[in-house]
């Protein structure tokens, strides 16, 4: 099944393997390969038995097929504690004869993992799945429990919700659970290896937002640092550390980098210390809001309620979008922020409810068409309008950015901090090919219209925009982590980051800065205060 997408790669290799067969690959593929490494290579080279080895975790077993294209999604691993049970399943048709054995051999001897392969750390539970055990006390305010579930994807959102999401892959998902999501999405990663030797990248599976999220509030910073400390001595202590003191090394963090960067000493009392640690300077932390002029963190997309299963998923979902109906020009989703914002969002919000083509979706104001928590009000406003505005609030970002880009709405931002100079993995560099960009002081001193200032764009440019946006939604979305990697591939947000780690650390290891010196890293300093 084709992926709308113009990122789609590495996916040859499995889809010969499954037009080969599926059924027949358990056998024919360990056999054939062994025979013929036999053959060949009486004492095969390391690196092939290698990845031959690993090549084992992607192929799906007798009795755990998911490759009938409607079979429901196989239940949770079992530590996923609070998942719904499963979909009843139809059982999988019967495996077809076998066909004559293959004669023909490979032409060369390739590692479609060569260069790709993650270590992920075996770490004690209390850096992961004790957290969610203890799922109660992850927030005073947000039922957690019920949003870990499904793989930290949340309930399942069925179509009782005036028709806006279709039946499957659509959950009511927590912008703070990606940790979770991306620890399900590794351990489905086609090219694992046991040997950290062997590695590209070693993941650290630690819940570092869901951690610091239960101390934000009223703790010691003791308290907030504690297992962050903890962590840093285990890794120390790993014999995966030694080899590159950390620096082949990532995690996730499913929080705003200010979450893990309380600075001593300089009044800041917000957070904990945890990327500020010597070891954690030297991994790379993946985060939803990078911090722009720190070195070791990089921004990764907010999970959004959608996590398709397979590649059809995605492209169903992109003709919904390609065909909604817009009444509206413009939407804003979201609540003021006061002074906090240097006013902002209350202009913004301002400017759209003066106007007739701006649809507005006010949160915190009472009644029930004022839920922002309520997955279908947020989509089915961001689904009605061409342009989506994404004014900073607390801090530069916003999930919503990614509600919006799935809703196949254009967006409009207001700083660069809020897109720009975050996702450089994932959006494209060339930003006025997907969204529109009106800086801030316009609009405070009241010079920019925002409604002015989108009606001048013509009915083709905004379709050219939008078709763009669409294309992207593949690389902005976490696939299912339930899903096993030979099911009907698609890059996901996940494929981007590991894509974007194995480079970064490969640059490390070959002592080149870490990025690109001319990549324009610097063209939006002017917007920020640097510290
Ligand atoms: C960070 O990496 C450098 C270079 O590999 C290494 O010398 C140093 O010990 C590492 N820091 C820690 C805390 O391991
Ligand atoms: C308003 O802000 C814009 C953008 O920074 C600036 O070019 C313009 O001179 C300002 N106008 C006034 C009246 O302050």
């Amino acid at each position: 099944m084709a992926v709308d997408c113009n990122c789609l790669h590495g996916s040859a290799p499995a889809t010969v393997l499954l037009a080969a067969g599926r059924w027949l690959l358990p056998l024919v593929v360990p056999a054939s390969c062994l025979v013929w490494m036999l053959l060949f290579f009486p004492s095969p080279p390391p690196e092939v038995v290698v990845g031959r080895e690993r090549f084992q975790p992607s192929i799906t077993l007798p009795g755990q097929r998911v490759s009938v294209d409607d079979t429901p999604p196989p239940p949770a691993r079992g530590e996923m504690i609070g998942s719904s049970p499963p979909p009843p399943s139809r059982s999988p048709p019967p495996p077809p004869p076998p066909p004559p054995e293959r004669k023909e051999r490979p032409a060369t001897v390739t590692d479609r993992c060569a260069g790709r392969y993650i270590y992920i750390h075996e770490l004690p539970s209390r850096f992961n799945s004790d957290l969610l055990r203890d799922c109660r006390s992850l927030s005073e305010w947000t039922d957690m429990c019920r949003h870990i579930a499904n793989a930290g994807m949340g309930p399942r959102l069925t179509t009782r919700t005036g028709g806006v999401f279709p039946a499957t892959g659509w959950f009511d998902t927590n912008q703070f659970t990606l940790e979770v999501i991306f620890h399900g999405r590794m351990r489905q990663y086609g090219c694992l290896t046991a040997d950290a030797s062997h590695a590209a990248a070693v993941y650290v599976p630690y819940y570092a937002g869901l951690d610091v999220g239960r101390y934000l509030w009223g703790f010691s910073n003791g308290v907030r640092d504690g297992l962050s400390e903890d962590l840093v001595e285990w890794l120390r202590s790993s014999p995966a550390w030694a080899a590159h003191g950390g620096r082949d090394h990532f995690l996730v963090g499913g929080r705003i980098a200010w979450d893990f960067r309380r600075e001593d000493g300089k009044g800041s009392q917000w957070g904990s210390r945890l990327l500020l640690l010597p070891e954690a300077m030297n991994m790379t932390a993946l985060v939803i809001e990078a911090s722009p002029w720190h070195g070791n963190d990089v921004g990764v997309p907010y999970p959004t309620y959608f996590h398709p299963w397979r590649a059809g998923d995605v492209a169903a979902w992109q003709r919904t979008v390609r065909r909604a109906q817009r009444p509206w020009l413009f939407a804003f989703a979201g609540g003021g922020r006061g002074k906090d914002d240097g006013g902002i969002r209350d202009r913004i919000i301002g400017q759209c409810a003066r106007s007739r083509r701006c649809g507005l979706l006010r949160c915190g104001a009472r009644g029930r068409r004022s839920n922002c928590y309520d997955p279908a009000n947020v989509m089915g406003l961001l689904k009605s309008a061409a342009f989506c505005l994404q004014p900073r609030g607390d801090s530069y970002t916003r999930r919503s950015v990614f509600d919006a880009i799935l809703a196949g709405c254009v967006p409009v931002f207001f700083h660069p901090g809020t897109a720009y100079a975050q996702y450089r993995w994932h959006l494209p560099a060339d930003h006025s090919r997907y969204s529109v960009f009106i800086p801030e002081d316009g609009v405070r001193n009241g010079t920019a219209r925002v409604e002015h200032v989108l009606r001048r764009f013509g009915a083709a440019d905004v379709a050219a925009m939008r078709e763009e946006v669409i294309r992207m939604i593949p690389s902005v979305v976490y696939r299912d982590p339930r899903a096993p990697a030979a099911a009907g591939r698609f890059r996901d947000a996940v494929d981007v980051a590991v894509d974007g780690v194995i480079e970064r650390v490969r640059r490390i290891r070959q002592r080149l800065p870490p990025r690109d010196e001319d990549d324009g890293e610097h063209q939006w300093d002017a917007y920020f205060d640097k510290q």
